[in-house]
Order: C-alpha cells, then structure tokens, then sequence
C-alpha cells in the first residue's frame, strides 16, 4: 500500500484541478502495482507527452479527437475529459516522427505534417520543451548524481543512471505524462540505493579503442547481462561521452541494460567492491577477440548482398563531434547515385551543425542531416531500400528486422564509405 504525503493526498482530491488528480491516481495505480510504498519527487521528465498520429485522434473523436482528449483518455487514462493545463515539472518531448523541413524527403504525406504541427504548438503551449531527441543529455538536459527523473528512451534512461548518476526507471507515455503533471514518479527499482548494485561482471580483455568498439562491446554485455546490472572491469580506457552514448544503447538493445557501472570512471563504482555493494556476485563473463569477432558476425549476419543502398547514421542520436566527422570523411566526395545517406541529431545539434558550415558539407555530398526522429522511430527509409549499413549496434539491431532489409554493422568511415561507393567493404581489424 503506497503512503501519500499531505500534499499528494491533496492533488488526489483535485486541490491543483482535474488533470493533476487523474494524473495523481494513474501514479498511485502504478506504485501499488509496483509495490512501491511512496513517491519520490522529481523535476526532470522526458516523454511523449499527448501526441498522437491521425488514427489515433480518430479513435478519440467522440471526445472531441483534440489533445485534450488524447492527453486525457490515453496518457492519463481517464474516463472523462478534462482541461490539461501547463505542465508543473520541468518536462522535455523526446524524439517524434518526422523531421520538420525533410519530411517530404522521408516519404511523409501532407496531412501527416499538418498533423504533426498542431501537436507541436500543443506541447509547447503546455510548456514541454521541444527537445525531440533521444539524447536530451546532448540538447539541453543533463541530469546532477542522485537527481531522481522519469524519463523514457531506453538509450537515454542508461546514459542517465549509468554515466551521470541521474536516477530513472524506463518509463512509459502514460507515467511520465502524469509525472508531468503531479511531479512524482514511484519510489522503486533504479530510485533505490539497493537496486543500483552490479549483478554480473564483464572482464574486458581487448582494448575498445573507438565508438565502433565501444558498441560492439554494449552488444556483448547486453546479450550477456539481459536485463541485470553489469559491471566491467580490464582494458577499459576512459570513454568520452559518446562511447558511452553508443555503448549503453548497444547493451540495451541486445538485452534491457538500464544501468552498468564501469571500475573507476562511472560514478558510482570507485572500485569494485563500491559497484557490486554487498550483493552477491552473479556470473564473470569474457570479453576477448573471440567474444569480439562473435559479436561482429552476430551483428553482421544480417548483411548478404553488398550493394547497399542507404546509409544511417545517428542512432542514439550523433553529437556535434560525430556531424563535424562525418563531414570530414565525405568532403570532396558525393553519395553514389544508387545510395542515400541520412544522419539524425537533434535540433539543437543541428543548430550548431548549420553555424558551423557541417550541415551545408554534408548537403553538398548529397548526405541529409534530419533531426527530431530516425529510421526506426518513423519506419522511413528511401524507397527501394533493400541493404543498409550503419555505425550503431542499436540500430542494426532494430531496422532490418522491423522493415525487412539487410543490414551491415561497421565504423563511421566503413559507412560513409559504403555511402560514396554503394558497396560495403567493411571487416573486423
Ligand atoms: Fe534514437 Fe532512434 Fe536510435 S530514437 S536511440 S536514433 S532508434
């Protein structure tokens, strides 16, 4: 039985209105179901707050098929519509499903973007900041050690617990809408000290130099771990942001990493016996070149011909670093006429990319840089796509199962490579 304070008592009584109170109950609902026994505050949320495609506001015209009543009747699963007023947490939209300029290049249609912009005007006249990126930590919200978020994104909810100490379930729409709302998200799982220890332990015994090895090794531990808490140790040298970024999204992929703890760079495993606390140590596995190549091959096996006609990059989204590099590798080349290469970010990114001529370099190759969405968020890939390559272990993993392509698992330069030459030449060194 979940314990209210005054206050919550109060906001399930309607004493902050209707929303807040729907809000209010969904979360007392969620902790009981999950056993929680109270709520911890938060300030930091990261949604997808009342957007809804075509079919679904038709599905809600009977009560009106506005966000109201999508933000009613689906986020806050209410019976009745009521009025949804400003958002009382500092809350973020993450990624959605068009780029707002290139929609048309990504097969979207009319109606589907007007769509889209009235549920844009909606969510910043609720005060949600338009972030529309799986990377908020690269757009404007990074999270202190011990600040107690709800966000969704599995790629995101390991970078916050895992690199900066932030605290966060995986979510869900319908959670972190009411946390939006009410400011609370149920005291439990990744909340908790207990819950934060390592189960498993992952000897890495190759050095991972870059971002293609820091994914390879993510695929590996996720694929070992599943869904437990690893820690790694060995020939682990000090990642910068963006290995972890593709490391925590490989590992989440491959299994449901939501945390990992790395011996004497992530913040909360000074040293072994800190990242696995008193708890029992489950299983030691191996990262070798056998382990490596294993990976590889397992990524890879979803590539047979090697005619690739569209490139991806940017899954989690790429960083102001990643854009200036790629530009760099395909300056002075072009894409083959029989490929596409599209590289996701962030708008906020992509601001800086455009000050700093990155955009207009890769236009000029024929490269498109798209924000807000990616591949697999809107299902979008050029017409005729039938072999894709990519430099993200997270999306080999998802797209060519979800659109039916082949898919090849390679460095930046393998990709943007495979990109000017519409032939993959890429191989494990
Ligand atoms: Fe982001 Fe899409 Fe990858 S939302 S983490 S780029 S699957």
């Amino acid at each position: 039985m979940v314990t209210l304070t005054t206050q919550e008592k109060a906001m399930l009584d309607g004493a902050q209105g209707p929303a807040v109170a729907r809000a209010m109950a969904l979360l007392v609902r969620y902790a009981e179901a999950l056993g929680a026994e109270d709520f911890v505050e938060t300030n930091n949320v990261a949604g997808v707050p009342g957007s809804a495609s075509p079919w679904m506001k038709e599905y809600y015209a009977a009560d009106g098929g506005d966000y109201r009543a999508v933000f009613s009747r689906f986020d806050l699963d209410s019976d009745d519509v009521v009025d949804v007023p400003r958002m009382n947490a500092f809350s973020c939209h993450l990624q959605g499903g068009m780029d707002p300029e290139l929609w048309r290049e990504q097969g979207m249609t009319e109606a589907a973007n007007a769509n889209f912009r009235s549920d844009e005007a909606e969510v910043a006249a609720h005060g949600i900041q338009l972030l529309k990126t799986c990377t908020p930590y690269l757009a404007g919200n990074v999270p202190v050690m011990g600040e107690h978020c709800a966000w969704m994104e599995s790629s995101a909810v390991v970078f916050c617990n895992s690199v900066v100490g932030g605290r966060t379930n995986c979510e869900g729409r319908e959670s972190t809408s009411a946390a939006m709302l009410a400011k609370r998200i149920p005291n439990w799982g990744f909340h908790r000290d207990a819950y934060r220890l390592g189960q498993h332990a992952i000897d890495v015994q190759v050095p991972v130099d870059d971002v293609f090895d820091w994914g390879l090794l993510g695929y590996f531990t996720g694929a070992a771990v599943e869904d437990t808490i690893p820690v790694l140790s060995g020939a682990i040298a000090n990642p910068s942001l963006i290995r972890h970024k593709h490391f925590g999204a490989a590992a989440a992929s491959s299994g449901g990493v939501e945390m990992y703890h790395m011996v004497g760079i992530t913040p909360e495993a000074r040293d072994l016996e800190t990242a696995f606390g008193g708890a029992p140590r489950g299983e030691r596995f191996i990262y070798d070149a056998k382990a490596r190549r294993r990976t590889w091959e397992t990524l890879n096996s979803v590539g047979q011909s090697t005619a690739v006609d569209f490139v991806m990059l940017g899954c989690p989204h790429y960083s102001i670093e990643q854009i200036a590099e790629a530009a760099h590798l395909i300056e002075g080349r072009r894409v083959h006429a029989n490929c596409a290469l599209w590289i996701f970010t962030s708008r906020a990114v992509k601001a800086v990319a455009d000050a700093g001529g990155h955009t207009a370099t890769l236009r000029a190759a024929g490269a498109l840089l798209m924000t807000d969405t990616c591949s697999a968020i809107s299902q979008a890939i050029p017409p005729g796509t039938r072999v894709a390559a990519f430099d993200s272990a997270k999306q080999t993993h998802y797209l060519p199962a979800m659109m039916g392509i082949e898919g090849w698992f390679g460095t930046t330069a393998e990709c943007i490579d495979a990109a000017c030459t519409g032939v993959w030449r890429g191989d494990l060194a």
